[in-house]
């Protein structure tokens, strides 16, 4: 009966009950007046112990199965595991007040889904701007392309002043985009999560001699010296994914040569932390003012913006290098001051077998 009652419906029974129970009793003790002959006295006191014992356990039995209707629906909503029988009843006990209890357990379950929405807010957020600054870095050099390549159709492919040199530019701005496209997917496999790190041992100062081998002839163009620290001669096993650590520094030792003076050099350190080792990058050159120092390791940020393009930078190169420090649980710092230079430092895992 009453399969979804209103409070209003639970009254009408309760009081329906109470009557019925009252009427009953009170006959049944007029029955047994008569019979046995009670005095009025007694009858009463036993007329009004059943009538409340009638009335209490009706309505606790109609508020209970009404309370509990309505709580289940919110603890089925609130709770995702299922609750057993026997947490449910403990969840509605009538001795307690259950309404109190509700509005506390509602209100922590109100703020972990506004906690949610926050963190999906941010994300949203984060997504808009990232698409932003994307389009906003690609327009660069295909406005360039667009442009070289429509002043030689309309007439500079003749001229053969200029034509190769705005060839060279349009390619070179080929390669920005190609840059841009790389790094960009490197960050989105970065952040979705979707690089699995392959834990290996390995020696940090054979790949550093690797990278220094792969950027010579970018080196050399500029005239500046790659070189390992004095007391860098001991290698040092450390434990991360090799492949994700060159990428590492090889971005790092790229950004010393593009941003370090010309006749420079570029010195990298190994130190033994006990359980960590720390790899500076350190070069002589630009170096990084102070305001722009804490944003360095921001996707799209640049110091120098022009001078970044000039020479190929997609701006992303330093946030890829803090995603894979951080993918490894370790961390990355810079020191740097105009004009003296800038060192770049990580620390990677020490393996234990060294
Ligand atoms: N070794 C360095 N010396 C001076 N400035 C640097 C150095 N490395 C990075 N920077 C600054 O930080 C910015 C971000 O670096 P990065 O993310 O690698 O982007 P990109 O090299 O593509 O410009 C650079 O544009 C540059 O201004
Ligand atoms: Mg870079």
């Amino acid at each position: 009966m009453l399969k979804n009652p209103t409070p209003q419906h639970i009254a009408q029974v309760v009081a329906l009950y109470i009557t019925g129970s009252a009427v009953i009793v009170w006959l049944g003790i007029e029955w047994l007046r008569t019979m046995v002959l009670f005095p009025w006295g007694v009858a009463t006191i036993v007329m009004c112990i059943a009538i409340f014992t009638a009335a209490y356990f009706t309505t606790i039995y109609y508020l209970r199965k009404y309370i509990y209707r309505k709580i289940k629906l919110i603890y089925k909503t609130i709770h995702k595991h299922k609750l057993t029988s026997q947490e449910k009843t403990k969840q509605i006990d009538v001795t307690v007040n259950i309404i109190d209890e509700m509005e506390k357990q509602v209100a922590e379950w109100a703020e972990k889904q506004q906690e949610e929405l926050d963190k999906y807010k941010a994300w949203a957020e984060y997504r808009r701007n990232f698409v932003g600054d994307i389009s906003h870095e690609l327009k660069t050099p295909i406005f360039n392309i667009q442009g070289y390549l429509h002043t030689l159709l309309d007439g500079a492919l003749e001229d053969e002043q200029v034509n190769r040199t705005f060839l060279t530019k349009a390619a070179k701005n080929l390669e920005r985009l190609h840059t841009i496209v790389e790094d960009l997917e490197a960050i989105s496999r970065l952040e979705s999560g979707a690089l699995m790190l392959e834990i290996q041992t390995f020696d940090i100062r054979e790949l550093t001699e690797e990278v220094f081998e792969d950027l010579e002839f970018k080196a050399e163009q500029r005239n500046i010296r790659l070189e390992l620290k004095d007391g860098a001669a001991q290698g040092f096993k450390v434990q991360a994914d090799r492949e994700s650590i060159r990428q590492v520094l090889t971005n790092l030792v790229h950004n010393s040569i593009k941003y370090g003076k010309e006749n420079g050099r570029t010195r990298v350190g190994f130190y033994d932390m006990d359980s960590n080792i720390l790899i500076e990058i350190a070069d002589n050159g630009l170096g990084i003012p102070k305001k722009h120092i804490n944003h360095v390791f921001d996707r799209f940020y640049r110091v120098d913006k022009s001078r970044s393009r000039e020479r190929g930078g997609s701006g992303l190169g330093l946030s890829i290098v803090k995603h894979i420090i951080e993918a490894h649980k370790q961390t990355i710092n810079v020191r740097s001051a105009p004009q003296l230079g800038s060192t770049f430092g990580f620390t990677l895992k020490k393996s234990k077998g060294d």
